[in-house]
């Protein structure tokens, strides 16, 4: 089946990069195909089973539907005609149209509503129009010369990340990550569920909690006592049952059990200030002694300030990295998110 998805545009990469880490740690065998930014489609099986399993996992992905068909606005009414909208549809349903990164002049409301007079010429009784809360919802997505035709499988609910944001948990400290950053560096870490993750400056937990949600045994720590302490509360507040937290300085670590997985977001000051040695002494010091603690073939991922070289630190550790991606947080701050394998 062939899928389309509706990307968050508020970065350039990491919502395709997370779609392709969710499926690999799925298993899921795919290929993917590049539309405008903020689109992205994928070739694979079983279509409505993967739209569910990656609806539940995709901090950056607003909707994913079945490609009934692509057409350019020109053949749109033909193609669409010849959809068969009987053996589509449930009990009801709405046309919507949407526009992304796209030059083509297209009047949305009228186009819902002749398509949605066509549809019903079809159907006759057998599906009624549901503006509000349609069984079938037909999206029509108009982007660069191209159309798509699809059937919506899953809308992403982001009533969680809302909900929890940093503020209106129990603990708060400033300088806690997005809750939708720290969800697609899970992703792209690639745990599967019950596999152990690690954050070694786990601040108030945020990283611990999109790894618990998605159903991974986490271990967090931080040197600082208060933090630990909030960091569970916040967990148990999240109805994660299955974490351990400790204080612990991230430099000398010495776990029972080795980790699969670690996701962190370690300190940065706000200048330039910390790349100094002392910051890079930290950053060196931590990602030797947590290559100690991981599985061979885990994946470590890490966000850093863009005055960090993380190519100089990874120099005589086993750590590859496979990804990087810039978020660039202000003018003087780019964060880097790097994705890295622990080699054997
Ligand atoms: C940027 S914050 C992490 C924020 C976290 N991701 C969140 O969402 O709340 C960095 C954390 O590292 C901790 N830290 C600083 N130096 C450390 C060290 N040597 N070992 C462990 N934790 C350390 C600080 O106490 C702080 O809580």
């Amino acid at each position: 089946m062939e899928l389309f998805l509706i990307l968050s545009r508020e970065h350039e990469t990491l919502p395709s990069a997370e779609v392709k880490a969710a499926l690999q740690a799925e298993n899921i065998p795919f290929n993917s195909k590049n539309y405008e930014l903020g689109i992205m489609g994928l070739m694979v099986d079983d279509g409505e089973e993967i739209a569910q399993v990656l609806g539940k996992r995709l901090g950056y992905a607003h909707e994913i539907c079945q490609l009934l068909k692509e057409t350019t606005l020109n053949e749109l009414e033909y193609d669409f005609t010849n959809l068969d909208w009987k053996e589509l549809l449930g009990d009801d349903f709405a046309v919507r149209v949407k526009k992304i990164g796209t030059e083509l002049e297209i009047d949305s409301l009228a186009t819902e509503k002749s398509l949605g007079t066509i549809v019903k010429s079809q159907v006759a009784d057998a599906s009624k129009v549901n503006l509000e809360n349609p069984s079938s919802f037909i999206r029509i997505l108009v982007t660069g010369n191209t159309v798509l035709i699809g059937k919506r499988l899953v809308k992403i609910d982001k009533k969680h990340f809302y909900e929890l944001k940093p503020h209106k948990r129990p603990f708060f400290y400033p300088g806690s990550m997005s809750p939708k950053l720290a969800r697609c560096m899970i992703n792209l870490s690639q745990i599967q569920k019950d596999d152990l993750l690690m954050d070694p400056f786990c601040g108030t937990g945020g990283i611990l909690i999109e790894a618990g949600i998605l159903g991974a045994r986490v271990i967090g720590s931080d040197i600082d006592w208060k933090m630990v302490k909030g960091t569970a509360e916040n967990l148990e507040h999240c109805g994660i049952k299955d974490f351990i937290v400790f204080q612990s300085d991230a430099r000398h670590l010495d776990l029972e059990e080795k980790v699969k997985a670690v996701v962190t977001d370690p300190p940065y000051g706000i200048s330039a200030s910390l790349a100094g040695e002392e910051g890079a002494k930290l950053y060196k010091d931590f990602l030797e002694s947590i290559s100690d603690n991981m599985l061979d073939n885990g994946r470590l991922c890490m966000a850093t300030p863009h005055y960090v070289d993380v190519n100089a630190l990874i120099q005589g550790t086993k750590f590859k990295i496979l990804e990087r991606h810039e978020i660039r947080m202000h003018k003087s701050l780019t964060r880097v998110i790097s994705v890295m394998e622990k080699l054997n």
